[in-house]
């Protein structure tokens, strides 16, 4: 059986490079963008646990796709730490050959010292925590579960004890809610070594009723930041990085905006994303995923699973952000909360 490395890429040329596991599809927060609390209720139907991929499943898909190409791995849900027995999971996938980079996106409503210490030590090299407003009633607003910002940042100050670095601080900016946020996130966390990312809102899923209007761009983020804080463009850390890198002239580290809406980067889009039920998405955007689940459960050896991938990945020709019009935003689409972002 022959498992070695080959090179792979799509119809447009991309690599794989990343794999972004979600590990549940439920969270203990309902911000409005992403599980608005109408529609995921008391009466929404979340996975049941016989349904999600589990922890040898995970890893086993995780060594495959390294062999791939996609070292670089995310934990995301939903909110990851609620997963029964997460830090076995991050253990379990550290010690997966060709995983070179394994970090996590979280809501930090769990992450405690202690549990910060723990994921640390089970192999997480790094961590990045959403955090949408430094105002406390705008936050409890936004995550509709009355969550103080204190607690969040007492996980960002754990995740840095830990030394989950470099810590990054995600904020999705939604006009006419926390657009005036954005300074004070910045101020924050300037000289931190924190690095906030600013993210535009987006129109992922079909339950957050998302409007072209309710986009704060890119441009006058970096505008309200440059006005009291003045920065300048520095260049990707790494090729096909999502966020562009801004520094600040005055030496307080950088930060980042993430411009999916008004300057796509589906030509470097180098990711996949496995829901917590096993189901492949070759793009945020996509309606249909392919069922891994079904190959691991039928018997499927390595070998089949690693050829089916790699038959997967070379017919991909997603580029959804580039094409983006009010026609396809009203197509049915995969909810955020099933593939972490
Ligand atoms: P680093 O490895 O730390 O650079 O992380 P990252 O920026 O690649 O990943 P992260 O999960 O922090 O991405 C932040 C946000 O950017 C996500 O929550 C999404 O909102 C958005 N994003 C990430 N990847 C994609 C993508 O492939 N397409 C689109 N449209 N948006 C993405
Ligand atoms: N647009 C942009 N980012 C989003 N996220 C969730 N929903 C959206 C959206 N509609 C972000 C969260 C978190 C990550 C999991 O995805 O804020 O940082
Ligand atoms: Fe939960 Fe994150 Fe979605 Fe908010 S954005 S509901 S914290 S998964
Ligand atoms: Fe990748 Fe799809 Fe996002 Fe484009 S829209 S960057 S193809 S996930």
């Amino acid at each position: 059986m022959n498992l070695q490395p080959a090179p792979l890429s799509d119809t447009r040329g991309r690599p794989l490079r990343d794999l972004r596991l979600s590990v549940t599809d439920r969270c203990n927060f309902r911000c409005g963008y992403c599980m608005p609390r109408e529609i995921f209720g008391a009466d929404y139907a979340f996975l049941q646990r016989g349904a999600l991929l589990r922890f040898e499943e995970l890893e086993r898909l995780a060594g495959i796709f390294a062999k791939l190409g996609a070292g670089k791995l995310r934990i995301t849900g939903g909110e990851p730490l609620v997963r029964k027995g997460i830090v076995e999971l991050v253990a379990r996938l550290a010690a997966v050959a060709g995983v070179t980079d394994l970090t996590m996106t979280t809501n930090g409503a769990l992450l405690t010292a202690n549990r910060a210490a723990q994921l640390a030590a089970a192999g997480l090299s790094r961590i990045t925590i959403s955090l949408d407003a430094l105002d406390d009633a705008v936050f409890r607003a936004m995550n509709d579960v009355d969550f103080p910002v204190s607690r969040v940042l007492a996980a960002i100050d754990a995740a840095l004890a830990a030394n989950l670095s470099p810590v990054k601080v995600n904020a999705v900016v939604i006009r006419g809610v926390n657009d005036h946020q954005v300074p004070p996130l910045a101020e924050r966390f300037r000289g931190s070594g924190v690095i906030v990312r600013f993210i535009e809102y987006m129109d992922v899923g079909n339950t957050n009723g998302w409007r072209m209007e309710q986009v704060f761009p890119a441009a006058q983020i970096a505008a309200a930041i440059h006005r009291k804080f003045p920065i300048a463009p520095l260049a990707p850390a790494y090729p096909g990085e999502v966020a562009r890198r801004w520094r600040y002239l005055d030496g307080a580290g950088e930060v980042g905006i993430i411009a999916s809406v008004t300057r796509p980067f589906c030509g470097d889009c180098t990711r996949a994303r496995l829901s917590a039920e096993g189901k492949l998405y070759t793009c945020l955007f996509t309606r249909h995923g392919h069922d891994l689940r079904a190959l691991l459960r039928g018997g499927a050896g390595d070998a089949e699973i690693l050829e089916s991938l790699r038959g997967i990945w070379q017919r991909r020709a997603d580029r959804y952000s580039e094409i983006r019009t009010s026609h396809t935003t009203r197509m049915p689409k995969v909810e955020m909360s099933h593939i972490g972002g």
